[in-house]
């Protein structure tokens, strides 16, 4: 579950720490973040959570979806920034990590904000209708590419797909050669991601060197074709 990208930055070591040793959470949302990095819990990295406290805060979305909960920390985040009036939506098939996050928004007091929905991402985005102002995927990178044109289906024209974990340390530029063979599927995967939105003329999209690599993604079309 150890997501091993996390400890292999991207940045200078020390602005890191720097960044991840500031901006602390309060309360009870601070206590669930110490929690899951003790527990080794693959859980957004600090700077990534300052980061979105920002911009939630600035685009003040009311309806929000999630592929891949864990332990809900992200959505438990992204529900109390975006406020009472906001709803998210989060996906997940792990039903470890489904039980643990029921017990956390419980115990945030977010359960009325967030609706869990059990099951394969590949199922389960087909039967939603949308539209959403914010999309966070968070769930197998080798994934990325299939779930690309669903998110963008779902997603409001102006709104923000933010999509986490897209360099693996870097390597995804290196040679096919180069990447040992269990890491070539995500690799090719990947690398397929980032050239469709990198180039696609109906999105404009940033590459944000945070943790493991963030692109955030917004479409200027209401529908968006991609051909790959
Ligand atoms: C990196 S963790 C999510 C962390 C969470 N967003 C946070 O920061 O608190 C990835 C999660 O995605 C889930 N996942 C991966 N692929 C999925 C899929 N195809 N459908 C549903 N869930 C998926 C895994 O079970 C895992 O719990």
């Amino acid at each position: 579950m150890l997501n091993e990208m996390m400890h292999r930055p991207i940045v200078n070591e020390d602005v890191l720490h720097f960044m991840r040793t500031q901006q602390a959470l309060p309360g009870k949302l601070g206590e669930l973040e110490a929690q899951a990095q003790r527990d080794g819990v693959p859980v957004i990295p600090h700077e990534t959570v300052s980061f979105l406290r920002f911009l939630l805060g600035q685009l003040q979305p009311k309806a929000i979806l999630e592929l891949g909960t864990a332990i809900g920390f992200s959505a438990s985040l992204m529900a109390t920034i975006a406020g009472v009036n906001s709803h998210v939506t989060t996906i997940d098939r792990f039903p470890v990590m489904i039980e643990q996050a029921k017990k956390n928004f419980a115990k945030l007091e977010l359960e009325s904000q967030i609706t869990l929905l059990e099951g394969d991402a590949a199922d389960v985005l087909p039967t939603l209708r949308g539209p959403y102002d914010f999309i966070f995927m968070d769930s197998a990178k080798a994934k990325y590419i299939t779930f690309l044109p669903e998110c963008l289906r779902l997603l409001k024209k102006g709104g923000v797909l933010a999509v986490d974990d897209i360099f693996q340390a870097g390597t995804v530029f290196q040679p096919i050669e180069a990447i040992p063979r269990k890491n070539r599927s995500i690799h090719r995967h990947l690398n397929e991601f980032l050239q469709v939105i990198t180039t696609h003329p109906d999105l404009t999209t940033s590459l944000v060197p945070l943790g493991d690599g963030l692109a955030l993604i917004t479409k200027n079309a209401e529908t968006i074709v991609i051909n790959n």
